[in-house]
């Protein structure tokens, strides 16, 4: 039986199927080594580069910086996006360049700007330094941690970020008009109203779409509203031959796109090669929004309402004519995205965490990087 499913196993790695195996003795102890993973530094540099460096779960898994930085201090292009609910994201990155969680995960591992390692071997022998996390995986996968390689390590991450869920907020009890867990009012007056606005006249859930009980406030669709156009404006030509030229040599996208700001700003078109997708980018979640600071691809907008301000902009400029609202109407704008933060992430951040968030109590520095199973999808 055991022989039989390490065959089986063995089969899809060797095959090349699927990133991801097809089959898992044990989801949770790969969940839970997914997180130990996903906790530990791990870099080719000095060993200070965890995925949670970048993605920290006391911001909704961003960094809070305007790029992201990895090894030896390096800047990439983009800001971090959160990792909250993208299980169902069909395309990944801000650019869409991806489409499963489990291909991804070895591109920041072999990013040179974000952890640095040169080959998957690289991360496995790194993985086998610290035993423990080595062992932690090995289990989950029933194999001696000698026979651990990448595509473990990206089953057992992926199998953790997939987890994340963040359907909790003030606006959920809202749209689904469940009673108000004591001390988590519903919406306030001010953020309903900021709703209406939100779906009606100031357009937004045209693409930060609100249906369904547990709205992702994305159409996961790629769209231009002008950030960043600067960068390419008026020399198109020259860019646009450099991202061919890079394709053409074979240069892995995840690397042009995260050491070149201006490739970067192209957006999706790096991806399709499409000229109408120049400038264009995935509609972010505005879940946990008011706690993701800076805004944008580039992070270049520093607060919410300059980022509420420049969306309203480039609704007046596409619609041909400007959309006014009143300083009343932006703060109850303003107040609703505020509301649709989950207080279940925020650990760590003097928040009060509540009782049935498995994250648990606010931990202390000892316990930050021991690991806790976080607020699953499905209920054990
Ligand atoms: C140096 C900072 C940094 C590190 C370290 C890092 N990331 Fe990221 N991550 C980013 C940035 C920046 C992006 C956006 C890149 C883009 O869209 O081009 C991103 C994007 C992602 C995405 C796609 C999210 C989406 O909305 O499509 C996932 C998933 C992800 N990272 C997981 C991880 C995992 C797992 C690790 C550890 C193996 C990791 N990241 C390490 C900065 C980092
Ligand atoms: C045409 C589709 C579209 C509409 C309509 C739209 N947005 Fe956006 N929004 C986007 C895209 C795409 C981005 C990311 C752009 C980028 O990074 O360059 C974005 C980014 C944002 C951000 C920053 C989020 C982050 O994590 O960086 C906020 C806040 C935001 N929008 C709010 C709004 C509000 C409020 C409205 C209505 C006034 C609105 N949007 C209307 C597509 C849209």
């Amino acid at each position: 039986m055991r022989a039989g499913w390490l065959w089986l196993v063995g089969l899809s790695f060797a095959l090349g199927a699927a990133a991801q195996p097809r089959i898992s003795p044990d989801v949770q102890a790969l969940r839970f080594a997914g997180e130990r993973l996903f906790m530990t530094p791990l870099d080719a540099g000095s060993g200070r580069v965890s995925c949670a460096s970048c993605h920290s779960a006391e911001r909704a898994f961003t960094d809070g910086k305007q790029v992201s930085e990895g090894i030896q201090g390096q800047l990439g292009t983009r800001n971090a996006p959160s990792l909250l609910n993208l299980r169902a994201t069909p395309d990944l990155f801000w650019d869409g360049r991806r489409q499963q969680l489990a291909e991804l995960m070895l591109d920041p591992l072999l990013n040179p700007v974000e952890h640095g390692f040169k080959t998957p071997e690289d991360v496995v022998v790194a993985v086998r330094h610290q035993p423990e996390l080595a062992d932690a995986v090995a289990k989950a996968f029933g194999v001696r941690s000698q026979r651990l390689d990448a595509r473990h390590i990206a089953a057992a991450l992926s199998a953790f970020v997939g987890s994340l869920e963040s359907s909790d907020a003030a606006v959920d009890r809202h749209v689904t008009s469940r009673p108000p867990i004591a001390g988590q009012p519903a919406l306030s007056p001010s953020a309903v109203r900021g709703m209406d606005l939100f779906t009606g006249r100031a357009q937004c859930a045209a693409c930060h779409t609100v249906t369904g009980p547990k709205p992702l406030f994305t159409d996961n669709q790629f769209h231009a509203v002008g950030t960043g156009t600067e960068r390419w404006q008026g020399r198109l030509a020259a860019l646009t031959q450099q991202v061919v030229a890079a394709r053409q040599a074979g240069q892995p996208l995840d690397h042009a796109i995260l050491n070149n700001a201006d490739l970067a700003a192209l957006g999706r078109f790096a991806v399709t090669l499409n000229p109408a997708d120049i400038g264009k980018f995935r509609t972010p979640s505005l879940r946990n929004v008011a706690i993701t600071a800076p805004y944008m691809h580039d992070g270049s907008v520093a607060t919410l309402e300059a980022a509420v301000d420049q969306e309203i902009y480039y609704r007046g400029q596409s619609n041909g004519r400007p959309l006014i609202l009143t300083p009343d109407e932006k703060s109850d704008l303003i107040a609703f995205l505020r509301e649709l933060t989950d207080d279940a992430f925020l650990v760590g951040s003097g928040m009060p965490a509540r009782a049935d968030s498995s994250f648990g109590a606010v931990p202390t520095a000892a316990t930050r990087n021991e690991v806790r199973p976080p607020r699953r999808t499905a209920p054990p």
